[in-house]
């Protein structure tokens, strides 16, 4: 199997999870690092023994030679890296939020599909573990058909100290979280057709809002509550974990906080435990996300190698971020709308 050598462009607070998740996928080398502050990428290098250090990502993606990027910056930054590394003809990975702007999306997808290279969005939450025993048992007719959902992320942990950039997001609590929430609703029960959203801004320190509430038609007539808060109390603190519950025909499925996954019909219940481990380089308690991180890159190599086009492509993901907008629309406007 040949080598794909990968490179990374952003070395701050998420891209340990990435160099490190790429060093559990066999077949993969991160062969080189780029961040415009050079300490940052010189201790992501020196900590993963990469090679070759940049500070340009034009400069990288020039001489690197890479088999594909993937690119770990906020999100102002993602129009202007994705289509350099179309320019440059190199399959790209890029993180969520995928954009701030409709157009940027489409301008992203475009500009890979032009260049006849693969674009994945890292929209990992629908390869946690726990939410993909949710999506086998669905598609084993576990609970029939689906009619009802709530896809919930609350808690109160300290997301602020390690992303400090949150703080000062106008648009917070959706386009942080929301997105990948979202995404699960898409995931597990089909488009939505129409939305309501109503915001909250709960912690005084930001600028955006820290709490959503939406609802969500979907295509095939159900119905999901997906709702957010960085500001709800609880003992133990659930942060990462989404709680998901899905009422179908014939029974109901549970995913509860302490990873359990409850199945109920009308015959009785049955429980499992689907707690993802703790990577050898991970921690609680944000090992879901971790485990999430090491599933979806596994689907990249494959994906890349078999040169079939990722779940969560650039098109696809431009589907979520569309939701996530409308959400504010009608936040906006205090109504509905169509997605
Ligand atoms: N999927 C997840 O579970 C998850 C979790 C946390 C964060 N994220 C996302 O990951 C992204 C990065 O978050 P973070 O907290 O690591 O941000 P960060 O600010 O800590 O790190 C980003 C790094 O990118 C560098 N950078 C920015 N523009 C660059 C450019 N043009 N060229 C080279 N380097 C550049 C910055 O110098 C910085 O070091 C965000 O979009 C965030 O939403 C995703």
């Amino acid at each position: 199997m040949a080598v794909l050598r990968g490179g990374v462009i952003g070395c701050g607070f998420f891209a340990a999870n990435h160099l490190n998740g790429w060093a559990e996928i066999e077949g993969v080398e991160i062969v080189a690092v780029c961040d415009r502050d050079r300490g940052r990428a010189e201790a992501a290098a020196r900590r993963f023994g990469i090679p070759a250090v940049y500070t340009d990502a034009e400069a990288m993606l020039a001489e690197a030679k890479l088999d594909f990027v993937d690119i770990i910056t906020t999100v102002p930054s993602h129009r202007p890296l994705v289509e350099l590394a179309a320019r440059h003809r190199v399959p790209t990975i890029c993180q969520k939020p995928f954009a701030e702007r409709v157009e940027d999306a489409e301008a992203m997808v475009a500009a890979c599909r032009a260049a006849g290279i693969p674009l994945m969005v890292h929209e990992n939450f629908r390869w946690q573990s726990p939410i993909l025993a949710v999506r086998r048992k669905l598609a084993e007719g576990a609970v029939g058909r689906p009619c009802w959902a709530r896809i919930s992320f609350r808690h109160a942990y300290d997301i602020y100290a390690g992303q400090p950039y949150l703080l000062e997001e106008k648009r917070l609590a959706i386009m942080d979280i929301g997105v990948h929430v979202l995404d699960v609703a898409r995931d597990l029960l089909g488009e939505a057709t129409r939305i309501y959203c109503a915001t909250q801004r709960i912690d005084p320190r930001v600028a955006g809002e820290d709490a959503a509430t939406v609802t969500l038609t979907h295509a095939g007539g159900a119905l999901s509550v997906v709702d957010m808060s960085f500001a709800a109390i609880t003992d133990p603190d659930p942060f990462p974990q989404t709680a998901i519950r899905i009422e179908g025909t014939e029974g109901t499925l549970e995913l509860e906080t302490g990873y359990r996954l409850k199945l109920s019909r009308r015959d009785g219940s049955r429980t499992w435990s689907v707690e993802p481990p703790v990577p050898s380089w991970g921690e609680r308690p944000w090992h879901v996300i971790q485990d999430s991180v090491v599933n979806i890159q596994r689907h990249w190599a494959e994906c890349l190698r078999s040169g079939t086009e990722p779940a969560t492509s650039g098109a696809d993901n431009l589907k979520t971020l569309v939701l996530a907008f409308r959400a504010y629309e009608s936040a906006e406007r205090g109504h509905a709308v169509a997605v």
